[in-house]
Parts: structure tokens; sequence; C-alpha cells
């Protein structure tokens, strides 16, 4: 099968979101005007190369199903937007580890399937790269399948806030594999984080001194459930430590998941509040709210990794790859500003950046 062969682990919001998404752009052209995707060919593939070959999952509605129906399995509450075919790929029933706690049992079933040989699948499938959409929480569930890729000689995208990509322990191992390792924790197309950044860029471009800053966002997916109560404190830390580095000094800042709203569905709500000041110490303050579904916020980031992901893997390039990850993720190897991070992806692009 031509194509980038891509291997799902866990088949919940976000992994709907892209494969729906590639389905959705498949014919997607270069002139501009499509709602939504800003690079219908990037790195030198289509939206319409990647290919899904192999799927991990330990929920009862997903573990068996066809991966065109799992991806609209309960609990995803994912929007539907693209009708997709059978794919022919069957979700495996991958080992549990940590990925799901007390408060996700509320929500699902652990599947009685025998785990499958996750190495074996994965090599079984000819999969080139796999991506790690799991619970934010799954620390030892993510570090599985990282482990497993390197086994399998894959690349590996971490989706979670986990530290993979950014761990440089990791980053070795798979340098040493010459396999390419992006994340972590996935920068949405038009996420919170994104836009606290470019307002703190804007402010401090513009003169004005930040002197304190808040974001609570507050969210109705697995995800939220999850990230409120197992994952609060990483993600706040994450979070926080995304949107600091846009400003040249400190200053107190929160940034977090602040709640799970369950009707929400897979929508987020975000509140922002900047307080400064500005020309003759004049006080700004600056109280904004964004509405956002979160399953497809994810979906451009992660074709982009997907494909320069693939890029380094014809280039023979191993180890945490800085400029995709500092592009499209929110704790990468090497942080930078948004800008700089968009230079590095160019210069990645056109063989000037090796990483
Ligand atoms: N836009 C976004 O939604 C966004 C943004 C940034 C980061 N992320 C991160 O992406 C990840 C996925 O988010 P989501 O909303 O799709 O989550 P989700 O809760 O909808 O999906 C997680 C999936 O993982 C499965 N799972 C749990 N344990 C497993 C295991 N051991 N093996 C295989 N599968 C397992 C669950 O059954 C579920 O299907 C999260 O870590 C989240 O923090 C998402």
């Amino acid at each position: 099968m031509d194509g980038i062969k891509v291997a799902l682990f866990g088949i919940g919001n976000c992994a709907s979101a892209l494969v729906q998404g590639v389905q959705y752009y498949k014919d997607a052209k270069n002139n501009g005007g499509i709602v939504g995707l800003s690079h219908p060919d990037f790195a030198g593939y289509h939206v319409r190369d990647i290919k899904f070959v192999a799927a991990f999952d330990v929920t009862d509605r997903k573990v068996g199903a066809d991966l065109a129906g799992a991806i609209f399995a309960e609990p995803n509450n994912v929007i539907h937007f693209a009708e997709v075919p059978k794919t022919g790929v069957k979700v495996l029933r991958g080992p549990l580890l940590d990925g799901v706690d007390d408060n996700l049992r509320t929500l699902v079933r652990i599947s009685p399937a025998p785990e499958v040989d996750v190495v074996k699948a994965l090599k079984n499938s000819g999969a080139e790269i796999g991506i790690s959409l799991l619970p934010g929480s799954a620390q030892q569930a993510t570090s599985f399948y990282a482990n497993a890729c390197l086994e399998a000689g894959c690349a590996f995208i971490n989706g979670t806030p986990v530290s993979i990509a950014s761990d440089p322990e990791w980053g070795k191992k798979f340098k040493e594999r010459k396999l390419p390792l992006v994340g972590d924790d996935i920068q949405d197309q038009m996420g919170s984080t994104v836009l606290h950044r470019s307002i703190l860029q804007l402010l401090v471009a513009r003169g004005v001194h930040v002197d304190k800053s808040y974001q609570l966002d507050v969210g109705g997916g697995a995800e939220s459930l999850d990230s409120h109560y197992r994952g609060r404190m990483r993600k706040r830390e994450v979070k926080t430590a995304a949107i600091s580095q846009d400003l040249p000094y400190e200053a107190p800042m929160v940034a977090g998941s602040s709640d799970y709203v369950n009707f929400l569905n897979n929508g987020r709500e975000s509140y922002f509040y900047i307080t400064g000041k500005q020309f003759g110490g004049a006080p700004i303050t600056i109280d904004i709210r964004m509405e956002v579904t979160d399953g497809p916020n994810a979906g451009q980031v992660l074709m982009d990794a997907i494909r320069g992901s693939k890029l380094a893997l014809t280039r023979e390039i191993g180890g945490s790859l800085e400029s995709i990850s500092a592009y499209g993720f929110k704790k990468p190897p090497v942080p930078t500003t948004m800008h700089q991070a968009e230079r590095w992806v160019e210069e990645f692009l056109l063989g000037k950046k090796r990483l």
C-alpha cells in the first residue's frame, strides 16, 4: 500500500476527528479557500496519503469493531462530519495499564478480549508511525506504546501531555534507532493555548506590560473527565509553561483544565483574563470567552505532524523533531515562540534545519 501508514493508540474523540478529516479533505486542492485546513499538501504529501493500518483500544464498544465504526462508539461525542467507509482495520485490544481509572470507568467497560502482542501487530500492519491519543493521565500506557514503536521500528507522535518527546532519554532512544519522535501534548489549531499565546505576544509587541493572567477551561469529552480528576496538575503545569514562554519577564500566570461539564459533549469553553499597563501606566484589562470543539481542533496539527514525521523517516532522521514539535505541541523538546517555530518548520521542510 502506498502512502503513510499510521497506527492509532486510543480511538477517542481526537482519533475520530483525524480519521474523519482524512476522508473529508481527501480531494482538497492547494488553491486556497478550504475551510479548516491550511495545508492540503505538507512535506510533499497530501492528506489523502495518510492511511490507517492499525488501531488499538481497550473498551468493549471499540475493540473488535472496524475503525470506521469505532470512531463513533460511545463515549466518543465528537461531531460527525464525514462518512468514513469501512477501513478493513479492526480495533485491537491493547494492554490496559493505567489507561482507564475509576472515573473513566463510569463511562466505559473494559473489553474482555485478550490483549494482542502490540509489537507483532505493528510489524504485521506495516505501520511506519504510531500516534498516542490515549487519556492524558495514561503515563504507563503511553510509555508502553512509545516503546512498542521503538521495537517495531515506527516513528512516534505523542498527542498526550505525558513527557516523551520532551524527555531527552526517550529522544536518545529514538535517535539510536533512527526513528522520529514528535510531541508532547497537541497545541490545537485554534485552542486556548494558541489564542492566549497570540494575545500575550501582541501585548508584548505593542509595549504593554502584562501584570497577570489566567485561563480557565471546561469541557465535556472523556478527556475533560480524565484531566479534571487525574491529570489536573499535569495539564496545569504544561499549559502554564506554554503560555509563560511568550513573556520576556516573569508574571503570575495560571492556565489549566478547570472542570468537566458532561452536557457540553465534545465542546470546550475557555475564559481568558489578562491585566496590564500601557502608555503612562494606564490600566488595561482583557476578558474573553471562546467556544470550540475539541476533537477537530487537533485534526490539522496531527495531519501535519504525521506528514512531517514521514519526511523525517525518508531522510533517515531519528530523535526528537524540534521544529514540528515546537510548531504543533505545547511541551516540545525545545520550546520557542510561535513565529520561531513556524520558521523552523519552513527550514525543516526545505532541508535547511535538520530536526
Ligand atoms: N484537541 C484535543 O482534543 C486535544 C488537545 C491537546 C491534547 N489532547 C490530548 O490527546 C489525547 C486524546 O484526547 P481525546 O479527547 O481523543 O481522548 P479520549 O478520552 O476521547 O480518547 C482516549 C482513548 O484512549 C483509549 N484508551 C485508554 N486506555 C487505553 C490503552 N491502554 N490502550 C489503548 N487505548 C486506550 C480510550 O478507550 C479512548 O478511546 C489526550 O491525552 C489529550 O490530552 C487533545
